[in-house]
């Protein structure tokens, strides 16, 4: 928690060791063009891979992004069928691809909705991961933050009956199990909430927003968000 200081004196923060993003504004971008949806979503899946190289390149330990939430399988068939198409299909160039460009790729979600394909191909990156070295990748999937705690809840009174957890102890039932709190977390899109995203990890993270669409992202905006971040002071509920 001393981290920043030094004599006295607040320090800039260093690169943070995990960034998080929600994906916001491929409907917009997409509109803006004249576009369906659908095409939005398509041009995000590249801004995906864009900006996921770029974390890795700039030295990111960890890159946590938000997919598909427990909430928006209320969109029409369509628009679900087309952002599953492309989750499906990142996967399987994962499975060619992450021990070549050194990515570990982790689904956080109720992998329990998704297809026999993707639960199949999840398994795949899951046993890939444990070998290779270099970025976590987390995709978030089927993902909500309340329903994150939910099940952390239930597994912890039925493995523990009669007990109550360390908050270290319970964070061993999240998803998120064994990997660092984000120290950044980037919505774009212009909203300003975290929309059931990483509810319980969050507590002490820097918060960007810009309103940069998704599709429009680029290295330079994870730029400026970092840059923001070095600015912060982080104080953990302490006083400095
Ligand atoms: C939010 O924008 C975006 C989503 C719900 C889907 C995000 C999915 C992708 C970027 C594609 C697949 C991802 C990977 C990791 C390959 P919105 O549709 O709510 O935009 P709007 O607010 O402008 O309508």
């Amino acid at each position: 928690m001393a981290q920043n200081i030094e004599a006295g004196r607040p320090q800039r923060n260093g690169l943070p060791r995990h960034i998080a993003m929600i994906m916001d504004g491929n409907g917009r971008w997409a509109r803006k063009r004249g576009l369906p949806r659908t095409a939005g979503h398509a041009a995000g899946a590249e801004t995906f891979r864009r900006i996921a190289t770029y974390c890795k390149d700039i030295g990111i330990e960890y890159l946590t992004v938000y997919a598909f939430s427990t909430e928006n399988w209320s969109r029409s068939k369509e628009e679900v069928g087309a952002i599953m198409g492309l989750l499906v299909k990142y996967l399987r160039e994962a499975v060619e691809s992450m021990e070549k460009d050194g990515i570990r790729l982790r689904v956080f979600g109720d992998v329990q909705g998704l297809s026999e394909e993707q639960r199949r191909l999840i398994t795949e990156t899951d046993e890939i991961s444990r070998r290779v070295t270099g970025m976590q990748v987390n995709v978030c999937i089927n993902y909500g933050g309340r329903d994150e705690i939910v099940r952390a809840a239930g597994r912890w009174a039925a493995e523990n009956p009669g007990k109550t957890p360390t908050e270290e102890e319970f964070s061993r039932y999240l998803y998120s199990a064994g990997v660092p709190d984000p120290d950044l977390i980037i919505r774009s899109g212009g909203e300003k909430r975290l929309s059931n995203f990483l509810l319980w990890q969050a507590a002490y993270a820097e918060l960007y927003f810009t309103d940069t669409l998704w599709p429009d992202m680029t290295g330079r905006d994870v730029e400026n968000a970092i840059e923001f971040y070095r600015g912060r002071e982080r104080r953990y509920g302490g006083v400095k």
